[in-house]
């Protein structure tokens, strides 16, 4: 940390030999490096508690207080994230949840894990990261690792990092290391959790690589180097579009086979059995998450930036917005064809997290739905046993502080799927005056009867 005496140590690498700080390296192999992980939310908390695992002595560093207070007193809010070991960790006294500190600032490798949303005019909104690399920069030493994993368009680190990190004197690949590094993770997965994938690293030049490589080598089953932090930026970009695009690809597909009376989910069951040049995309709601819906748009601004378009992008959003009116307009067609009055019956949401076994609410498709549905009269509430309470949602006031309910009586009830935790017991559902099922969630678990429509 401050103050060790830098040496250097020589890499012959394919370009020539680079410089880089050997104390940096030792501390990293040794697990000796201190981590800052800044912005401990849905990444930033797991990967904090994986580094420790990994045995580095970690700051999980956040803006809000109230998140502090919990980590400290061991209430972990993030879904997934066992209190048991938040609590091996705080004992330990090498896991130290704080607000920004100038000895946090100081660490060895530093990592943002900051929120990159859009502004209500979907242009990119940086205000954290900026914020972040302000305190940073007043407190950067030389031999300093600072990677960025927060998702945004190439061109961020170069450009928005770099020069606020540099307002401190120090230059980039020389005194300090920069790296950007996209975080992938796959929410509510056991297999894969994040010391299972592999990373993707980019940095400003050959030093920053080699530090930055060297740091993910230590908690990641394979390192992926690109040439720069900007193709780093591109892959994530990359990742995240191909998924937006095929999903609403895969929607819109639905959509026309319902009108030619194609069975959509025995279609893509059947495709799914070529064995090359298909992957398979399950229709549903639209897309959620903090992620998907919004991550493309980054890349869609800044290419307009440069006067291209990225038409997949705008379609992409455009359909997946949709969804929530078509799937409304059939949800009531099919209650006038089965005489059931949609105001005289209480609708109960299934699942209102993004994706089936998650708690995360963010962007989620059942808000639009349900705001749909009471738009037209209709007494809407939900049952989630993973999100018991709704948080504040963005785009949807409304429902902050609803409350989880029961399934009963649901002989009165009319239902729609949203997200089909494995946790429901979906057989009880036919109990239902009818169940609307936007995910084949029923027809997967082999359950069918009179009462399911897929919508
Ligand atoms: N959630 C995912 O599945 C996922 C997956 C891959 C990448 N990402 C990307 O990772 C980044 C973080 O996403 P997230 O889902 O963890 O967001 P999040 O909102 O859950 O967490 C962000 C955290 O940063 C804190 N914060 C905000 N401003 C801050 C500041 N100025 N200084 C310090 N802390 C600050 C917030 O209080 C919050 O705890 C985003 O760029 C996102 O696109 C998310």
């Amino acid at each position: 940390m401050q103050g060790r005496k830098q040496q250097r140590h020589r890499f012959g690498g394919s370009g020539g030999t680079i410089s880089v700080s050997k104390n940096l390296l030792d501390l990293i192999q040794n697990r000796r490096a201190q981590v800052a992980v800044v912005g401990c939310g849905y990444v930033g908390l797991p990967l904090a508690l994986t580094l420790w695992r990994t045995g580095f002595r970690v700051f999980a560093v956040d803006i809000d207080k109230e998140k502090i207070a919990a980590l400290r007193a061991c209430r972990p809010y993030v879904w997934g994230v066992e209190e048991s070991e938040l609590k091996q960790a705080l004992n330990s006294g090498d896991f130290v949840p704080t607000q920004y500190t100038d000895e946090a600032a100081k660490s060895d490798v530093v990592l943002l894990c900051l929120p990159t949303p859009l502004d209500e005019n979907n242009i990119p909104d940086l205000s954290a990261l900026r914020q972040t690399a302000e305190w940073l920069s007043q407190h950067l030493r030389k031999g300093q690792l600072i990677v960025l994993e927060s998702t945004t368009y190439p061109g961020t680190t170069e450009e928005v990092l770099r020069p606020i990190l540099e307002r401190s004197g120090l230059t980039a690949d020389r005194d300090f290391y920069l790296a950007y590094a996209p975080h992938r993770y796959d929410p509510g997965s056991k297999e894969r959790r994040i010391g299972d994938i592999p990373r993707v690293v980019g940095g400003v030049g050959d030093a920053s690589l080699e530090v930055a490589c060297a740091f993910y080598e230590t908690f990641t089953p394979k390192v992926v180097r690109v040439s720069n932090t900007q193709t780093a930026e591109a892959v994530k970009m990359l990742e995240n579009i191909f998924r937006a695009v095929n999903i609403a690809l895969v929607n819109e597909l639905k959509e026309v086979f319902m009108k030619l009376g194609v069975d959509t989910y025995e279609a893509i069951e059947a495709a799914a059995t070529k064995p090359f040049g298909f992957m398979k995309f399950t229709p549903g709601p639209g897309f959620g998450g903090h992620c998907v819906p919004v991550d493309p748009f980054y890349l869609a601004w800044r290419a307009k930036q440069v006067g291209m378009e990225c038409d997949f992008v705008e379609l992409a959003g455009r359909i997946n917005r949709q969804l929530a009116s078509k799937i409304v307009w059939r949800i009531l067609t099919e209650c006038a064809r089965r005489g059931i009055n949609p105001s005289q019956t209480p609708f109960v949401i299934i699942g209102v997290a993004y994706k089936p076994n998650i708690a995360d609410t963010r962007e989620s498709p059942a808000f639009p739905i349900m705001r749909l549905l009471r738009s037209v009269g209709v007494s809407v509430c939900y049952h989630d046993p993973l999100v018991p309470k709704l948080p504040k949602l963005r785009l949807y006031p409304e429902f902050e502080g609803m409350a989880s309910v029961e399934l009963d009586r649901l002989s009165e009830k009319a239902l729609v799927i949203v997200s089909d935790h494995d946790v429901v017991d979906y057989r009880s559902l036919l109990r239902a005056q009818v169940v609307f099922d936007t995910r084949f969630a029923m027809r997967k678990r082999g359950i069918s009867g009179a009462t399911i429509v897929e919508v």
